[in-house]
């Protein structure tokens, strides 16, 4: 018997999407905004089509939204936000963000006796939507324990990409998303990224494409619930930052009144909590490219440990570098014999946001290059910067003190 030809490779359908077809009536978080999609612009189209896979067919979707690109299932539906897992490759105990479009839509998710708390109706008003998660009490009978992973808290967020919210409200229930890699990589930040990793080989089987994401790295999570002090605690540092947080949660309070706001591993420890899967990031490989990469930090003048970059760099043919605009590492790279250089420019360094922004494209551009090791230049702790560089951290292999001078 002949054998039956190959089967084409199923491949994602990648659908165009403009935000500027979606029109918000009211902005004001604490109403619900009517929603307008043009009707008969590819927009709607795009919308439709996702809302189908996600509401009949129950398959995740991926989608853009302000941070990364996110792939998507309906949260109510285990089965479905099952598949978020096995598409990943993601580990069971590691809990999703669910996304609402709506203050209503949080609320139904809600144990129906639970009050939101103040520090909550504060952030909520401030940043949403937006780059923010927020940890709160799950409710069972709400919320599937694949979701929550048997949590006791669900991470909730509101969205404000217009095609993330739009989707959301268009299919009227909550979306379960996590960043739309294949567990361990980098985050996508354009739809080529979900492409290149889970669009290519069919992985995932509709891939919004709503352009590049402006914030670039992922929300900031918070827990303001659990701890006895009433701290609140940053789990992940993201697109809002603790200084922003700080201002809306302490303006206008006495001293003694105001909410303690403290930055996982900045200004706390807790080794057990570093096991669990709860702790963004800490678990599980994070962000990592196909190279190793190698996190370039300024020796200190009296530094004993100054690192000889050829040194570090040495064996490597091919290297990629991620390089602020004005970097002095350039010249140095650029006078090493024998190699081959990939530059990706990361922006101004005293711009942390466009350096955010761009991280993530960054590392998979040069990966895509086809570089054998990825040398990255650390930025100030500060503001955003603070998310960039735990990123960084994260998916760096070693740490080389370099002379910036
Ligand atoms: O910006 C974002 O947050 C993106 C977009 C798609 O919304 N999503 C995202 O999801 O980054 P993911 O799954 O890559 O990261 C979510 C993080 C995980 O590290 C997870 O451990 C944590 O949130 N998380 C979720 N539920 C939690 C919970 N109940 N308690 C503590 N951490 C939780
Ligand atoms: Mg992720």
């Amino acid at each position: 018997m002949q054998p039956s030809p190959a089967k084409p490779p199923l491949t994602a359908e990648v659908l165009p999407c403009s935000t500027s077809d979606v029109v918000f009536q009211r902005l004001d978080a604490s109403a619900d905004p009517v929603y307008t999609i043009a009707e008969g612009s590819t927009t709607m189209a795009a919308i439709k089509s996702a809302s189908y896979h996600l509401a009949t067919m129950k398959r995740p979707v991926a989608i853009p939204t302000e941070t990364v690109y996110g792939l998507a299932a309906d949260a109510l539906d285990a089965s479905a936000v099952q598949q978020i897992f096995s598409t990943k490759g993601r580990p069971a105990d590691n809990p999703l963000i669910v996304h609402v479009s709506s203050r209503s839509m949080l609320r139904s998710l809600l144990p129906p006796s639970y009050t939101i708390p103040t520090t909550y109706e504060r952030l909520i008003t401030a940043f949403w939507p937006g780059p923010m998660t927020l940890l709160f009490p799950a409710d069972p009978a709400k919320i599937p324990a694949i979701v929550t992973a048997g949590q006791p808290t669900v991470a909730i967020r509101m969205p404000s990409h217009p095609i993330a919210r739009a989707l959301i409200h268009y299919s009227q229930t909550p979306l379960a998303a996590p960043s739309a890699n294949s567990s361990g990589r980098p985050s996508p930040t354009k739809a080529e990224h979900v492409w290149n990793d889970i669009g290519c080989n069919g992985k995932v089987g509709l891939i919004l494409d709503g352009g590049p994401c402006e914030v670039g790295v992922e929300s900031t999570v918070i827990d303001g619930i659990t701890d006895p002090s009433g701290a609140v605690k940053v789990l992940r540092p993201g697109g809002v930052t603790p200084e922003q947080i700080e201002a809306i949660l302490h303006v206008g309070l006495e001293p003694h009144l105001r909410p303690p706001v403290l930055v996982h591993r900045r200004d706390y420890e807790d080794k057990v909590l570093e096991q669990n899967p709860t702790t963004p990031g800490m678990k599980y490989l994070h962000y990592t490219p196909a190279v190793p990469v190698i996190l370039a930090l300024p020796a200190t003048a009296d530094s004993s440990i100054t690192d000889d970059l050829s040194k570090a760099l040495g064996g490597y043919s091919r290297l990629g570098a991620l390089l602020t605009s004005e970097s002095p590492l350039k010249r140095q790279l650029e006078s090493m014999e024998g190699t081959n250089l990939e530059m990706y420019d990361l922006g101004p360094r005293e711009q942390p946001s466009v350096v955010a922004q761009r991280l993530f494209d960054g590392l998979l551009t040069l990966e895509g290059r086809g570089v054998e090791v990825i040398l990255v230049e650390g930025i100030q702790e500060s503001d955003v910067g603070l998310a960039v560089m735990n990123r960084v951290r994260k998916a760096a292999k070693h740490i080389c003190y370099v002379r910036l001078d």
